[in-house]
């Protein structure tokens, strides 16, 4: 299989982006980066970007008259891009619906809950306010739904007495880093596959999330 053509979107800090990134120049992702846009022209992850040396692109969406005229412009780039797979790496903005169409099962997200539990922003938070025992994070197949599409993979970490939003955060944060990696590799070698709306993997149907072994490889533990 020809490289995976890549393109992300973030908002942040982008160290998810910034594994990616790591992950193809060292190999363990046979693809790379045909681009990186945001909705936040000053954030940290297009300079990461910038600097290694992949096309930016950022657009405001203070200059769109609406949600759907912003998201339009966005997606026409990413189409122009002729990226095969979209990373929504940190990207913290609700996208319209009809943009994603074409982006049916080449479109992944991380978020940092085990979904289906606690969709959109304060996870950690909400898992603590909970009393979970566990936290984790998901990398799933992006729809039209928010965190709602299909999930590949998790990741699990145990939740201490002394936890609060920010360890909990920082602890699941290592995992996420080897997670959206493993995941974007298995989709670059074709292991993760999307057949008519159910994602495969190595042609078994993903019923229960892909987890990562000790040497950060994916297992179906099913
Ligand atoms: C991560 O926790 C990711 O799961 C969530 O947003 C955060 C982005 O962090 N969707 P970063 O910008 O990748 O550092």
């Amino acid at each position: 299989m020809p490289a995976l053509r890549i393109a992300a979107l973030a908002s942040g800090r982008g160290s998810n982006l910034a594994a990616l990134l790591g992950a193809c120049v060292d190999g363990r992702i046979d693809g790379r980066f045909v681009l990186v846009a945001s909705d936040k022209p000053n954030c940290a992850a297009l300079s990461l970007a910038a600097e290694a040396g992949v096309p930016t692109l950022a657009l405001r969406p203070a200059e769109y008259a609406d949600r759907s005229s912003f998201d339009r412009a966005l997606f026409d780039a990413l189409a122009a891009s002729g990226a095969d797979l979209l990373v929504l790496a940190g990207y913290m903005r609700i996208i319209h619906p009809s943009v994603l169409v074409p982006w049916a099962g080449r479109a992944v997200n991380v978020h940092p809950s085990l979904l289906p539990l606690y969709r959109g922003l304060h996870t950690h938070a909400q898992a603590l306010a909970a009393g979970d025992a566990e936290h984790g994070a998901s990398v799933h197949f992006v729809t039209a739904e928010l965190d709602g599409g299909p999930v590949l993979a998790q990741a699990r970490i145990s939740i201490g007495p002394d936890d609060t939003e920010a360890t909990l955060a920082a602890r699941l944060l290592v995992h996420e880093h080897r997670l959206l990696p493993a995941v974007v590799s298995a989709i670059a070698s074709g292991r993760i596959h999307w057949n008519e709306g159910e994602p495969t993997f190595d042609g078994r149907i993903i019923h229960t999330p892909l987890t990562l072994d000790d040497t950060g490889s994916l297992l179906d533990a099913t």
